[in-house]
Formats: structure tokens, C-alpha cells, sequence
């Protein structure tokens, strides 16, 4: 059978853009045992995957081949099996190849864990964004009772979660992103104290901080790097945390990226900097779902998901995470 799939054409220097990939059709052959053929019903785009976009790669995944699908974590329904494991019907998840149809090894598929949550949060609140942000919070930063945390890319699949974790913490939750409408979000939907739009700070987000965090920051839970970072490490508290969970404002640079060039105050400010890779923490999954639905069944955690149709549409998703197109978790539904 033949099936629709988005190939690589090369590596993008900077921003990607449409001309980094093609949508072309492609024949599936006959599939041999302890495969499955699936439909691919949901895809996630992540800004990780702009590190599989490098000939390099990096230390923890392996770079994305030129002339060959893009993949990334994605659901897909059993059409055939040709293992025990699996039955046609059967709903899985994995790093899938982004086609409209795909033949799997069946140790590649897991099955999905039925929930009280629609299947699409496995691949946000329920998976690795929702982990990404457990970890930081529950397991790394550890917050207090009225503690300030500051939260980049607040509005975003790990920020959002993130803030709600830590004010069940009891923290006085602090974001930043880059739009009115997703300020109203974080505070109205997402259980956010305050939030600001780093766009209107760009000379002096420092200023923005001491305005938002008039006591300063205990914790700051940092998911864009640079100059933003460079002002929070202004703004730090003595004895205070960084998670550094992510850089997006770096990835699409080539190097040398931007640092902040006052790293050295960690050391006058007693702080720490912890950076973590999620995929270490696999073994706390189960744990993990359970506290998350525990907390919304409660009504303390939300979630959101910025669903774009077609996988024709699904690069166009990816770059829409540099240009701020999402709010909560982006997705693609094929
Ligand atoms: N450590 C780990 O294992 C791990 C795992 C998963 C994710 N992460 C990191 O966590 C962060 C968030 O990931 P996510 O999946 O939740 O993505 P996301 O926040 O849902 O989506 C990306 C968001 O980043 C913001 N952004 C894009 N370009 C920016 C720039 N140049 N400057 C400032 N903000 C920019 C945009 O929000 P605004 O509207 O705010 O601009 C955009 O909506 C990323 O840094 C990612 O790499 C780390």
C-alpha cells in the first residue's frame, strides 16, 4: 500500500522552514512478523526535535535522517498485527515516523494506559511534557510554602504544568511569555499568580523581573536561556535554585550560542544550577500519571492542547514552537 509520508531534505542552519522537508508519497512493503501496521492518529512536535535536526545530534539522541521520515512521539491504532503482543484495534504510542501509515516493530509500540483523560494528553500532561515538568518541580527544585518561582515559556506544554505544580506547592508562581491572550491564560486557566509579555521587556527583562518578583526569585524553573536567563541570575536570592530544563531561544543559533555572562554570581549567591534530561527518569512514569491524575481529578492541575489538523500541516506545527503559535501542548492531528 502506499501511504503519505514528510521527508528530510536537509538540516536547517537557523529557523527551519517549509523547504527543510517534502510530503511525498511512499510504498509500504509487505510486513514481516512481530510488526504491526498502524494508523498514525496523533503526532507531538517538540523543541527537542530542533537538536535531531543537527549532523552532530547530541549526546542523548541521535540526529534525524536526511531522506527519511521525520519521527517523533505520536499514537497510532493497530490496523494488522503480526504479533501476540498486539491486536488490530489496539491503541499505542511511541517514536513513530511521521506517515499517515507506518509498519512498527512491536517493541517499538507500547500500549496506551487508559485514563480518565483523552488519549492526546499522553503526549502532554500524561507524558513526557507533563514528566519534563514533575521532575523539575517535584523531584529537583522541591519548592515551599511561599517561595517565588519564576517560570519561562510559562504558557507552553512544560510551562503551564509546571507553574501548577508549583503552586500546589503552595509557591507564589511568577511567568513569562509573549502574549496578552496567553497571560490571561496562566493566570485565569493555569492557577499562575502573575505573568509578564517578555516582549515588551526585550532591552531590560530584568526590570520585568524586579517588577513581577519584588522579593526575587527562590526558584527560577528556565526553559529559554540567554539574555532572559542573564537577568534572572540578576534577580536570584541567595541560596536560590535554577532548574534548567531547556533554552529554546538558543536552539535555532549556531554556536557559540548566547550564554548568560554573569554566571559567576551563582557563586556570590549561593545558588545551585541543576540540568536534567527526561528520559533519565523513565522509571518514574507510573508514579508520575498517578499524581497527575490524582491532582486534576482534585481540580488543581489544567491542561490545553493547540491541535493542528493534517500531516501535510505537521512541520509547519514544529516551527510554530519557535514562533510562539502554541498554548499548552502542541500537536498534530493526521
Ligand atoms: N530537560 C528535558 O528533558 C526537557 C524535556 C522536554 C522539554 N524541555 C524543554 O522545555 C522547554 C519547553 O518545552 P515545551 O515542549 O513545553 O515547548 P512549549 O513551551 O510548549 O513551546 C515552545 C514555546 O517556547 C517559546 N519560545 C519559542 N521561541 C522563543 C524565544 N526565542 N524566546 C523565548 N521564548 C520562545 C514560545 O512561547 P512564548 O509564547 O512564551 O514565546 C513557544 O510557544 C523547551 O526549552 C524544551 O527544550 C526539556
Amino acid at each position: 500500500m502506499k501511504t503519505k509520508a514528510i521527508i528530510l531534505n536537509n538540516y536547517p542552519k537557523f529557523t527551519p522552514s517549509s523547504k527543510d522537508v517534502d510530503c511525498i508519497s511512499i510504498q509500504l512493503d509487505n510486513f514481516p512478523s512481530e510488526t504491526v501496521l498502524i494508523r498514525l492518529l496523533f503526532l507531538s512536535v517538540d523543541p527537542y526535535m530542533r537538536n535531531r535536526l543537527r549532523p552532530e545530534g547530541t549526546h542523548y539522541i541521535k540526529p534525524l535522517e536526511i531522506g527519511k521520515p521525520i519521527i517523533s512521539m505520536g499514537i497510532g491504532e493497530v490496523i494488522e498485527s503480526k504479533t501476540v503482543k498486539f491486536k488490530s484495534g489496539d491503541l499505542v504510542i511511541g517514536m513513530f515516523p511521521w506517515q499517515e501509515f507506518a509498519v512498527i516493530n512491536a517493541n517499538a509500540a507500547k500500549p496506551i494506559r487508559q485514563t480518565t483523560l483523552p488519549i492526546t494528553t499522553q503526549l502532554g500532561i500524561l507524558g513526557y511534557p507533563g514528566l519534563t515538568a514533575y521532575i523539575g518541580i517535584n523531584k529537583i527544585a522541591k519548592p515551599l510554602p511561599g517561595q517565588t518561582i519564576f517560570i519561562s515559556s510559562a504558557a507552553g506544554a512544560v510551562g503551564s504544568l509546571a507553574g501548577q505544580l508549583a503552586k500546589i506547592h503552595g509557591c507564589h508562581v511568577v511567568g513569562s511569555t509573549s502574549s496578552q491572550e496567553k497571560i490571561n491564560y496562566l493566570i485565569d486557566y493555569y492557577h499562575y499568580d502573575t505573568a509578564f509579555n517578555y516582549q515588551q521587556y526585550r532591552e531590560d527583562y530584568a526590570s520585568a523581573i524586579k517588577k513581577y518578583c519584588p522579593h526575587g526569585i527562590d526558584i527560577n524553573f528556565e526553559n529559554v536561556g540567554g539574555k532572559l536567563l542573564e537577568a534572572v541570575i540578576e534577580c536570584l536570592n541567595l541560596q536560590s535554585t535554577i532548574v534548567l530544563c531547556g533554552a529554546i531561544s538558543q536552539y535555532n543559533s549556531q554556536n557559540p550560542r548566547q550564554g548568560p555572562n554573569n554566571f559567576h554570581k551563582l557563586n556570590s549567591k549561593n545558588a545551585k544550577l541543576i540540568g536534567y534530561i527526561v528520559t533519565d527518569y523513565d522509571h518514574l512514569f507510573d508514579e508520575f500519571q498517578q499524581y497527575i491524575i490524582d491532582q486534576y481529578l482534585k481540580g488543581k492541575i489544567n491542561y490545553h492542547e493547540t491541535i493542528i489538523n493534517g500531516l501535510g500541516n505537521a512541520w509547519s506545527a514544529f516551527i510554530g514552537l519557535f514562533d510562539s503559535k502554541n498554548i499548552g501542548k502542541m500537536l498534530v492531528k493526521i
